[in-house]
């Protein structure tokens, strides 16, 4: 009769320990990995989704290393979808000249840039101060960086492009890293995909512009359209507010 409830509250310390152990080892090493600090709660109205499924920071790089180093990938970018893609980026970046969003004395960057056919672009139409960061370097257009802890310092930048906001497993982070080192007026022009599912690689699912507006903490949206752009549907702009300018 005694056995019983003996055994029970042996097994039951057995399995809170074993969970108080899990818990303990799991969470250092998601730590200890992650060196962006855990992001900021976003968007409390759902239109942001992080995809679920990652159990280190290390365990995402490599995902998105998968995608970067594909060799198959990486000669279609090279080849096959250099001209086109630069003939259609030198257009958008045209239009955001015209709406003197970008200069040819902007100081561009590039996040998530691949090969770099965005840089290639931003040159083409004069913006020759540009440069673009990606976790595998491809020289000289696009240097070693994580967007997660962009590789410069702060107020660097005039202006920044992204089109890979969707593998940011920690969009404040990722955004938080642009108002760092965009200068107080510097320009943020995102392209997302709001109707549609970006791709398997992606670490988040966006289906409004309102989780933007609220993670652009230091910014004003000053413009959002729709564009066709690579699958990538809307493009979003903000302001990173001057520094007597208020929210
Ligand atoms: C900007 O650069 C382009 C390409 O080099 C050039 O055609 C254009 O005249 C320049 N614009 C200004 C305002 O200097
Ligand atoms: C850079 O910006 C960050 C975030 O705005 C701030 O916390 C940090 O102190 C700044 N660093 C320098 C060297 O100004």
């Amino acid at each position: 009769m005694k056995a019983k409830p003996l055994l029970l509250k042996s097994f039951l310390l057995t399995f809170f320990l074993s969970l108080a152990f899990l818990l303990l080892t799991l969470q250092p090493n998601i730590r200890k990995t992650t060196n962006p600090p855990p992001q900021n709660p976003v968007s409390g109205n759902g239109d942001l989704r992080i995809r679920p499924g990652y159990k280190s920071y290390e365990a995402y790089i490599q995902r998105q290393l998968d995608k970067t180093l594909n060799p198959k990938l990486r000669k279609i970018w090279t080849t096959r979808d250099w001209d086109r893609k630069i003939d259609v980026f030198a257009k958008f970046f045209e239009e955001l000249k015209q709406k003197h969003l970008l200069a040819n004395d902007s100081k561009a960057l590039c996040i998530g840039a691949r090969v770099g056919q965005e840089v290639a672009a931003l040159r083409r139409v004069g913006v020759s101060d540009s440069v673009g960061i990606d976790l595998v370097p491809y020289p000289p257009l696009v240097v070693k960086g994580d967007f997660h802890n962009q590789p410069f310092e702060n107020e660097t930048f005039d202006f920044e492009f992204s089109n890979v906001f969707d593998h940011a497993l920690y969009p404040s982070k990722f955004v938080g890293e642009i108002e760092r080192t965009l200068r107080p007026g510097g320009v943020c022009v995102l392209h997302v995909a709001l109707s549609r599912r970006a791709d398997k690689y992606s670490a988040n699912d966006l289906y409004s512009v309102r989780p933007l507006v609220e993670i652009f903490r230091a910014s004003e949206m000053v413009d959002v359209r729709r564009v066709d752009g690579f699958g990538l549907d809307t493009e979003v702009v903000f302001r990173k507010r001057k520094k007597n300018q208020r929210s």
